[in-house]
């Protein structure tokens, strides 16, 4: 029987192109929020979208209660994310809340909903998505920024915590993807970016897919508690 994977956004960019390659050797259930996503989703033998809003504590335990029916959560992909940039100066609360709910908070409900399960399972993977802004900063991006670095901080602790229970927990840090989220950056400051990566080019969403794969397999074993940049260099 397939291991079974559990991907957050895994509607479109990043979390999409995760979803196609973990759904080649695992049974994989990925969450979506918006009527874009709905109208759009993809369901297969191996493929099952739920609706969820990270936002949403009570529907993040439902969407687990609902996948542990059919066996126990092995991998968890805490990948949903937005940004809400604006200078410290000029952010409103709200801006600063939501980026921090979904990119951050989310991330401990699904893990910490995920985790017993997977500790009686004996076995487990939880790859947190952060960004390159977690370990550099942004301007314009504190609320980002401080999602990111947490979920790294995030990411270390609990992969001390789940060691000796056979779960391994790395973060990855990509560089600039292209994916709707970097479509919001305007050009002018597209090109400036690309002059600074040594690679001279936005990463492709199967380049973060690509490391995903090897960090939830047996040959990652002995890795956890890391933080792998997927950034041409940067
Ligand atoms: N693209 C980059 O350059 C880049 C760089 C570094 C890190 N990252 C990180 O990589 C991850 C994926 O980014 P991406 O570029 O692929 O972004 P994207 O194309 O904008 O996709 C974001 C995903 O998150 C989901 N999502 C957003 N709000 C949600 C909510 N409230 N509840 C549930 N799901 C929600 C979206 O689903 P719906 O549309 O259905 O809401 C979508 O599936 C994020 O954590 C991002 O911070 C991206």
């Amino acid at each position: 029987m397939r291991k079974i994977a559990l991907v957050t956004g895994g509607s479109r960019g990043i979390g999409k192109a995760i979803v196609d390659v973990l759904s080649e050797v695992f049974d994989v259930y990925y969450t979506y929020h918006s009527a874009s996503s709905e109208a759009a989703k993809i369901e297969s033998e191996f493929i099952h979208p739920l609706k969820a809003d990270s936002h949403d504590y009570e529907a993040i335990q439902r969407v687990v209660a609902e996948i542990v029916q059919h066996g126990t959560i092995s991998i968890l992909i805490n990948n949903a994310g937005i940004t809400k940039d604006k200078t410290c100066r000029k952010m409103t609360k709200n801006e600063w809340d939501d980026v921090i709910s979904i990119n951050l908070n989310a991330a401990f409900y699904y893990s910490q909903a995920c985790l017993q399960p997977m500790i009686d399972g004996g076995w487990g993977r939880i790859v947190n998505i952060s960004s390159i802004i977690g370990l550099t900063g942004g301007f314009g991006q504190s609320n980002y920024a401080a999602a990111k670095a947490g979920l790294i901080g995030f990411s270390k602790s609990l992969a001390m915590e789940l060691a000796i229970k056979n779960i391994t927990v790395n973060a990855i840090s990509p560089g600039y993807v292209e994916t709707h989220m970097t479509k919001q950056i305007p050009e002018s400051i597209k090109t400036s970016l690309l002059e600074k990566i040594p690679m001279r080019r936005f990463g492709t969403t199967s380049e973060v897919a690509s490391l995903v794969r090897y960090l939830v397999s047996e040959d990652s074993s002995y890795i956890t508690g890391q933080v792998f940049c997927v950034s041409g260099g940067l």
